[in-house]
């Protein structure tokens, strides 16, 4: 049967049946690259055998939910739902050099002492240098096997005769299949050794963690082409220069995921952070214009974030709209609904948006404190001391009450601040120690925190 050439985005693995220099499904640039491993035709009849199919009533149902292997480092058990299922496929992703070998090699290390057969399968790095980095880390006495090794073949053959409780593999662009011709790294390189790397995870019992570097360029294929295929993905974030990395879960089959884990990068390695809710304040002295505290829920715990704005006159005939750690898209919406609703104009205003920290919030509620932080810095006027502020706003300039606000307000009552700006609405909020002022809409917002 004649082949059709298929072309795949290496970075998000969505199928083009031609060739272009943007893929439509993700917007990446020169990501699509053509696909030696599929073909059109294929096998047309029906298998041999028969599959088997049960009732769902006629299973077994356990008393219990599955037993889990706690690594005993609470970030990360709690990341994963409550610690490792076993027989699961997890994903790492991750920029290159953010720590993911690091982390993994501690967790190797935790599971093997906690009585699971362990091997960390490293495609990067010799045996030697891993082992130099488990005597750095304080793990050399762990009782976690090492193997360097990029043949999938060898490695599947290992991890039949070892029978660990879990296998490590760093990374999944390193592997490669002889089945499969193309180079490592590859889109079908990388969802073959996926795809048998999970089956075999779930066939014998062991759980694998693969691990994925986001790609910039299109000649390796990213994390997000095998997402698909396993339980959990976790990513593994942070800025360069912070020391902060955050562990956050994306999809999780046993366990929540919006969970997020935090860790620190010191000279031993990583270190967890068990009560991040003060991390991302800087110091804070006098309130200054343009920074506004954000009373945010990362998962099921209260985080409070400082967001920073910067407004000035733009040189330019198109102003610049920077933000680092929040959405483009959306301050592009919070801009237009300030200008449409409440006639607050940032034409030929440069805006620059920063999270403190390093740290990224995806959260609608942080509306309203960075439309505080925009017109804060824009009118030059600080926020009331002591506030923390959140809320959704909507297109129309109506102010939508957050999720979870009783504990958002008792996280920043326990770190003194004393004021609430918050959406009215919703659950009744019981104010015990903080004071709530509560505004339907954005123009009230306004009117009663800067006088306008
Ligand atoms: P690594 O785990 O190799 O990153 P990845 O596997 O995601 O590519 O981490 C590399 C960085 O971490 C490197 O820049 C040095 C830093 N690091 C420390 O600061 N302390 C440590 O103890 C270790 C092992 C690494
Ligand atoms: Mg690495």
């Amino acid at each position: 049967m004649a082949k059709t050439p298929s072309f795949t985005c290496t970075a998000c693995g969505a199928t083009h049946t031609k060739w272009s220099g943007r893929c439509d499904a993700c917007g990446d640039w020169n990501t699509i690259v053509e696909d030696a491993g599929l073909s059109a035709g294929g096998k047309k009849s029906l298998g041999a055998n028969r599959g088997s199919a049960i009732q769902l009533t006629d299973l077994q149902t356990e008393e219990s939910p599955p037993p889990r292997t706690h690594s005993g480092i609470d970030e990360l058990d709690r990341v994963l739902g409550g610690g490792l299922v076993p027989a699961s496929a997890l994903l790492v992703g991750g920029d290159p050099g953010i720590g993911k070998s690091t982390l993994l090699l501690q967790a190797a290390a935790e599971f093997a002492r906690a009585g699971v057969k362990t091997i960390y399968v490293s495609g990067e790095e010799a045996t030697a240098q891993v082992r130099m980095r488990a005597k750095r880390l304080g793990l050399s006495d762990a009782p976690v096997q090492l193997a360097a090794e990029t043949n999938l073949r060898n490695i599947l053959t290992t991890l039949e005769a070892e029978k660990p409780g879990l296998a490590i593999i760093d990374s999944i662009q390193t592997m490669w299949s002889d089945t499969v011709d193309s180079a490592p790294g590859s889109v079908s390189q990388v969802r073959s050794a996926a795809h048998e790397l999970t089956t075999f995870a779930k066939r014998k019992g062991v759980s694998v963690i693969l691990v994925g570097h986001v790609t910039k360029d299109g000649q390796i294929a990213g994390p997000r082409v095998v997402e698909h295929m396993v339980d959990t993905v976790l990513y593994f974030e942070g800025e360069r220069g912070h020391q902060f990395r955050i562990l956050r879960a994306v999809k999780n089959r046993f366990g929540p995921a919006d969970e997020i884990g935090v860790f620190e990068m010191t000279g031993r390695g990583l270190e967890q952070v068990t009560n991040p809710s003060a991390l991302f304040l800087s110091e804070r002295g006098k309130p200054s214009a343009g920074s506004v505290v954000f009373a945010g829920i990362e998962g099921t715990r209260p985080v409070l974030v400082e967001l920073q704005a910067l407004v000035a006159p733009s040189p330019h005939s198109q102003p610049r709209r920077t933000v680092v750690g929040w959405d483009g898209g959306r301050l592009a919406m919070i801009l237009a609904v300030l200008e449409a609703r409440c006639g607050i104009p940032f034409a030929g205003l440069d805006v620059y948006l920063n999270v403190a920290g390093g740290m990224k919030i995806s959260e609608p509620a942080a509306d309203l404190a960075v439309a505080a932080a925009l017109l804060s810095a824009r009118e030059d006027a600080a926020l009331p001391e002591g506030a923390v502020v959140f809320g959704e706003i909507s297109l129309s300039g109506a102010l939508r009450p957050a999720p979870q606000t009783e504990n958002r307000l008792k996280e920043a009552q326990k770190l003194g601040f004393t004021t609430a700006l918050a959406p009215s609405g919703g659950k009744a909020i019981e104010t015990s120690g903080i004071k709530v002022q509560q505004m339907h809409d954005l123009t009230s917002f306004v009117g009663e925190v800067f006088g306008a």
